[in-house]
């Protein structure tokens, strides 16, 4: 897993040294700028996720390197700390105003500088997933429009070409209608695929027991994997908490993922299958696979509709597993390296009427 980046700005050696050794503690990767220039350039090859940044430095100000940081679409989602032993209020206001998104003076206590940073990336990756979330519906709307309005110009088209076809005795006639037929079917095909993705409701959510529809997802699965050598293991939980299901398309989920899994692996690997309790009321249910892993720019569109790396994929697995797992108000999030494998997690609410006995 990748580790969260944090690049430190500040013209105080001594400092840096504290903060980093903090924060390497804490886990976080760290790299430092002296100065307001050199912090620029570190934001643009080290990508951090967060900035602790100092006010009184050479070359430029920690003012002067916020603005510039907050006024560039790129660098603007990058959370800022200010980091400063002027105290006065309107250097506070000012810090704030020009849109850091936190500021502490100092000497600054190293558990709050913590927690806080802990905050802010916990906002900026629910404002990640928020916009992804609204990417994904906007998608969604998008593909079931256009199929909408193809739909019929569609069938109008390939029924002409149909019966064009059987009144043309020319064989390059021939040839050219039946490339517009073949197309048509292709399309049609698409259509059928969106339609089925739409099938996919969710519909009454009941207690239910994990393991069950597990097991039922690692049977069919079981059919599908042919001249491949996959071990499958299952690290579940003996008696899961029950969770709100709805069976049949929760097992649709499993099985998409399942099924990307076996398709990664090329001749022979391993698919684990883990569920574990998760901290505030959820289960967490990992799936990973020793198969071709995915590359980290590929990454965040494999969720998207009709995002396929395979010669005869729809694209439309993930898209439907993550629309499943929303529908159970949980959340799905994948890791991967290329070459290693993957880690798809689902993150599912135990059920409420169980917990409030
Ligand atoms: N376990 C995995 N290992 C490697 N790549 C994966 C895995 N799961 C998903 N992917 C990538 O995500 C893409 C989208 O997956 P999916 O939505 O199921 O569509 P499809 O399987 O039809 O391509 C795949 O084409 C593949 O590139
Ligand atoms: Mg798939």
């Amino acid at each position: 897993m990748r580790k969260i980046k944090i690049l430190i700005v500040d013209d105080d050696k001594r400092n840096v040294k504290l903060l980093t050794e903090k924060l390497n503690f804490d886990g976080y990767e760290t790299d430092i700028a002296y100065d307001g220039l050199e912090a620029l350039e570190k934001v643009e090859s080290f990508e951090p996720d967060l900035i602790l940044l100092d006010i009184m430095m050479p070359k430029m100000n920690g003012f002067e390197v916020a603005r510039k940081l907050k006024a560039s679409e790129k660098t603007k989602y990058i959370p800022i700390i200010i980091l400063t032993a002027r105290g006065e209020v309107e250097d506070k206001v000012l810090g704030l105003d020009i849109g850091a998104e936190e500021y502490l003076c100092k000497p600054v206590s190293l558990t709050e500088l913590s927690a806080r940073v802990r905050s802010l990336l916990r906002i900026r990756m629910l404002q990640t997933r928020l916009s992804e979330m609204e990417k994904l519906a906007a998608l969604g709307q998008m593909v079931d429009g256009i199929a909408h309005e193809v739909r019929n110009p569609l069938m109008a088209i390939g029924g002409m070409a149909r019966r064009v076809k059987e009144r043309i005795t020319d064989e390059q006639m021939q040839s050219h209608i039946s490339l517009i037929i073949r197309e048509v079917e292709r399309l049609e095909k698409m259509i059928e695929r969106i339609d089925e993705y739409k099938k996919f409701q969710v519909s009454e959510l009941k207690e239910g027991d994990i393991n069950d529809v597990i097991a039922d997802a690692v049977k069919d699965i079981q059919d599908i994997i042919r001249g491949k050598t996959i071990g499958i293991k299952l690290s579940l939980l003996h008696d899961p908490p029950p969770l709100m299901m709805d069976k049949t398309t929760f097992k649709k989920a499993i099985f998409n993922i399942l099924e990307n899994s076996v398709e990664a692996i090329d001749k022979a690997g391993e698919i684990e299958i883990k569920t574990c309790p998760s901290m505030g009321g959820f289960l967490e249910l990992m799936i990973r696979d020793t198969g071709c892993g995915i590359r980290a720019e590929e990454l965040k569109n494999i969720f998207n509709p009709f995002y396929t790396s395979k010669m005869s994929g729809a694209g439309l697995g993930l898209t439907i597993a993550y629309k499943i797992i929303q529908d159970h108000k949980g959340d799905i999030t994948a890791e991967s390296e290329e070459g290693k494998g993957t880690i798809i997690c689902i993150k599912l609410p135990l059920s409420l009427v169980r917990m409030a006995q």
